[in-house]
């Protein structure tokens, strides 16, 4: 029997139903803010993410997953090496959303000199290679914003409030998340910074794992997060971002906490938040669940110097984007949900196969008039018939046999109360909406 890859999922039922749900709440809200929606292609050249994500990241070293056609992957397996591929035959399924919409921005020159900001939001499947494992896919789903433009801390600010509000909408208790808050920095603060990290690793070589010790070369930073307890331990003393910010930054990050402030949206300062993708300045943000053990639900931050590096005009730029499968674990957790309940339909059932014309015209007549409706095609026995409309959890039955259809008339029969009456076919589209609001 032919499977799924592992760490792949099938959305159907009611699972995309919430999919759907999600992609709802999102645009009614992200609307309200005056986002607009945006697709880019899921495959992209690889610059585009190596110059984005960053070229020492985890996400782009080990998790990207890389495109080849047929015809050039046998290319490659007999040159052994992808050195002779042009730029543009360097392939990979985005791993987020953030590079190809600045890419795109930029192609297209979203936010010309002077004109308002670009806001703009996605529902999309991304794709890393990561170890499967509960709330970790290989492809997983993303609901996310990038608001290009806009360097003032209330973008920010109201980028956090409206992400808390998401939540909100979707049916968690906010008193079971946690917000942490941190500034990175910019270009002027974050170079001497890092370099302080990375003394401080050196100066600790012999307590740190080799990964820590390859980090402090490519990447210090990143040792804040190491999944080694005691490296953790270490970088607990190592300098913190917050105490390292130039005046700009720091003036900066203490006007988002007084926006958030003012907004009663509640954080956590952690000043040991990183992020694990290269393109973020000044404020970064995550949000956990505190049930589900999914780790983080939603995570973003500022990218001034994404649109630049994505080959555009210096534009500033803040986003997030929250995953919709950790979203519905973590919802189950709290006892709630994110589906929502199956649509309701109409069944119009046939007494005999003389009657199976009058029965197309009806189903046509409630379609058009936007009624969910079925109806029997396998020539199954009236009271089959009516077992299969409670199986698809109909509301109604109509019910069209020989007399009925002799006298213009249907029979409504309400599955519940099993109540019925006779309504002229001509006014049967109305009758039903009436009843099924
Ligand atoms: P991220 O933190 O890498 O940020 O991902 C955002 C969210 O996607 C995570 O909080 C998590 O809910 C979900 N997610 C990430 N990886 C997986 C996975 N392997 N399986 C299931 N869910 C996952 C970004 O992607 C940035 N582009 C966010 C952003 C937008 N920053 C600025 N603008």
């Amino acid at each position: 029997m032919a499977q799924r890859i592992q760490g792949t999922e099938d959305l159907f039922g009611g699972y995309m139903r919430a999919w759907q749900h999600m992609q709802d709440v999102a645009r009614e809200l992200f609307g309200a803010y005056g986002f607009d929606m945006i697709e880019t292609p899921a495959i992209e050249q690889v610059d585009t993410f190596v110059h984005g994500i960053g070229e020492s990241t985890d996400v782009v070293r080990k998790e990207m997953f890389r495109v080849v056609s047929g015809a050039l992957f046998q290319n490659l397996l007999e040159a052994g090496s992808e050195q002779g591929l042009k730029a543009k035959q360097r392939m990979a399924m985005r791993p987020e959303g953030t590079a190809g919409v600045v890419r795109a921005a930029v192609e297209h020159n979203f936010v010309p000199q002077g004109a308002a900001p670009a806001k703009l939001w996605y529902a999309e499947a991304m794709f890393r290679g990561e170890r499967p494992q509960k709330g970790r896919l290989r492809q997983f789903h993303q609901v996310g914003v990038e608001w290009l433009g806009a360097p003032d801390a209330a973008a920010d600010a109201e980028c956090i409030i409206m992400l808390m509000e998401f939540y909100k909408r979707l049916g968690f208790d906010p008193a079971k998340l946690r917000l942490s808050i941190n500034s990175m920095g910019d270009a002027a603060c974050r170079p001497a910074y890092r370099e302080k990290v990375r003394a401080f690793i050196l100066d600790h070589a012999d307590e740190m794992c080799e990964d820590c010790l390859e980090r402090a070369e490519i990447n210090p930073l990143r040792s804040f997060d190491c999944k080694n307890d005691h490296c953790r331990e270490v970088m607990a003393a190592a300098p913190l971002a917050t105490d390292n910010l130039c005046d700009e930054c720091a003036e900066h990050y203490a006007k988002v906490k007084q926006y958030l402030d003012a907004a009663g949206v509640a954080y956590v300062e952690d000043p040991t938040l990183v992020r694990g993708l290269d393109y973020y300045t000044r404020t970064v943000f995550e949000v956990e669940a505190l049930e589900g053990g999914v780790g983080a639900i939603g995570g973003g931050g500022r990218f001034d110097g994404l649109m630049e590096l994505e080959g555009g005009k210096p534009t500033p730029g803040i986003g997030f984007a929250v995953g919709f499968e950790r979203i519905a674990l973590a919802l189950a957790a709290q006892g709630g949900t994110l589906e929502t309940p199956e649509p309701t339909c109409v069944y119009v059932a046939c007494a005999g196969s003389e009657q199976r014309d009058a029965v197309f015209s009806a189903t046509l007549a409630l379609r058009e008039a936007g009624i969910r409706t079925e109806a029997d095609y396998q020539g199954r026995s009236l009271k089959s018939q009516f077992k299969q409309a409670d199986k698809l959890g109909a509301r109604l039955c109509v019910v069209l046999g020989s007399d009925e259809v002799a006298a213009g008339v249907a029979t409504l029969r309400d599955m519940e109360t099993h109540e019925q009456v006779q309504v002229p076919i001509a006014e049967l589209a109305r009758e039903v909406s009436a009843r099924i609001g």
